[in-house]
């Protein structure tokens, strides 16, 4: 089983996977947890070039290509193997990541990024978690870190439009995608996140 994790800056998904992982072992599953952009040697170098905060000059069209190009790699060489493997694969982002940054956020429009994903969007997740937080709350959050990329380093209205493409990606995908509101703590995101899997698994 395929399960992405998808949200806005600060929206707890890292913790909250660990969680969700401790969890299913306890349950005897086998799991692999992975991310994106990343999550193999190639797509680690490509992850560099797009979150480098000097890479200033990278266009939008370019940083959306080379999310789907991290995401194309990192599928075929992860992803897949374990799923075959009969894993569950709890993946930090995937292709809604793109369609909220890229696709919304940015303005790119939701054809241009859907068919530069057309490999990824022949593999969708069983269940996505979407977790919905407040861009002040999750802003507030990440204040704290001292390895803030070129995306965090956006406006707060940019983040708050990557709110709104989430939400239009509910809309688009309302079977496959799972609202958890994350505004507020971490114990109840596990809770809500682990009655849907209690019910799907
Ligand atoms: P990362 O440090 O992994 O952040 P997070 O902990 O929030 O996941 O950086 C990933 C950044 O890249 C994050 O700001 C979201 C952005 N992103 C996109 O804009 N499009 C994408 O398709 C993906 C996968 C990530």
């Amino acid at each position: 089983m395929f399960i992405t994790f998808e949200g806005g800056e600060g929206s707890g998904k890292t913790s909250v996977i660990k969680r969700i992982e401790e969890k299913l072992i306890k349950m005897n599953y086998e799991v692999l947890v992975t991310r994106e952009p990343g999550g193999s040697v190639v797509a680690e170098q490509i992850r560099k070039i797009i979150l480098d905060s000097k890479n200033t000059s990278i266009t939008d069209e370019t940083e959306a290509l080379l999310f789907a190009a991290s995401r194309t790699q990192h599928l075929e060489e992860i992803v897949l193997p374990a799923l075959k493997e009969g894993k569950i694969v709890l993946c930090d982002r995937y292709v809604d990541s793109s369609l909220a940054y890229q696709a919304y956020a940015r303005d790119l429009g939701f054809d241009f990024v859907l068919s530069a994903n057309s490999y990824a969007l022949k593999h969708l997740p069983e269940l996505t978690f979407y977790l919905d937080v407040l861009p002040e709350i999750g802003l507030k959050r990440i204040s704290e870190r001292d390895d803030l990329n070129r995306l965090d380093k956006e406006r707060k209205s940019f983040h708050e439009k990557v709110r709104q493409g989430y939400l239009k990606v509910l809309e688009m995908y309302p079977e496959r995608v799972i609202k958890i509101d994350s505004n507020g703590t971490i114990d109840q995101m596990e809770e809500d996140i682990m009655k849907v899997l209690q019910e799907r698994l």
